[in-house]
């Protein structure tokens, strides 16, 4: 069993779910040595960028994962989510600066999000991608909208911006390529088991 592991603000909680399921997870020793693959009994870890979660996943390379549902939509992943869990949660929002122009254009990491939530509104606007630290095309009107995820609320808050519109409730999701049930259905349900159990019996206390 492959299982890939979101290396950014996921990491530390979804390794915690893995332990609290009984699973011999990598430890911050073994992270320090900046190895990307452990092998530890019959699995293997391996750690990659969170939005690349879905790819591996996808494309058969890593059986599970963990990786939240802006990944998961914006790489059109067809993965299983059989377990969603109560840590990370984040809402993706249309932002703007106060007193904007109207929505002519909308900076974001997840223009393929944006364009199913311009949709489902009747609206057109330009979508401008882009790498990050997305707040900043508001602050400086390279484009009149963000759309990005707000957690705290706090980036939004010290570049003085407004909240807009919900665009989507986001968790994060563990997630089991198509094929794993056909080719390891014994460990794939043991795994979504003890997953699901870990989750209701002690997690709350542990990740809050
Ligand atoms: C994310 C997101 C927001 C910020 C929201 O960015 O894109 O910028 O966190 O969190 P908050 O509401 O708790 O302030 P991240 O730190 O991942 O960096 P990036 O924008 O450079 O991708």
């Amino acid at each position: 069993m492959r299982i890939a592991i979101p290396k950014g603000r996921l990491q530390e909680k979804a390794l915690a779910v893995f332990r609290a399921a009984g699973y011999d997870a990598p430890g911050e020793p073994d992270l320090a040595t900046r190895k990307l693959v452990f092998k530890r009994g019959d699995v293997e870890w391996i750690f990659v960028k969170d939005c690349d979660v879905p790819v591996y996943v996808e494309h058969g390379a890593a059986d599970v994962g963990i990786a939240g549902l802006d990944q998961i939509v914006e790489h059109d992943c067809t993965a299983y989510q059989p377990v969603e869990f109560d840590f990370g949660r984040c809402k993706m929002m249309l932002i703007a600066a106060p007193g904007a122009p109207p929505l002519t254009k909308i900076a974001t990491k997840y223009p393929r999000m944006t364009r199913q939530y311009l949709e489902s509104r009747g609206l057109r606007a330009e979508i401008v991608p882009l790498g990050g630290s997305v707040e900043l095309a508001a602050v400086l009107q390279l484009t009149t909208h963000v759309v990005d995820l707000v957690e705290t609320g706090e980036t939004v808050r010290v570049h003085k911006l407004e909240l807009q519109d919900l665009v989507t409730e986001i968790s994060p999701r563990l997630i089991v390529g198509k094929n794993v049930y056909r080719t390891k259905p014994k460990e794939i349900r043991e795994l979504i088991a003890r997953i699901e159990e870990a989750k209701h019996a002690t997690l709350q206390s542990q990740l809050d």
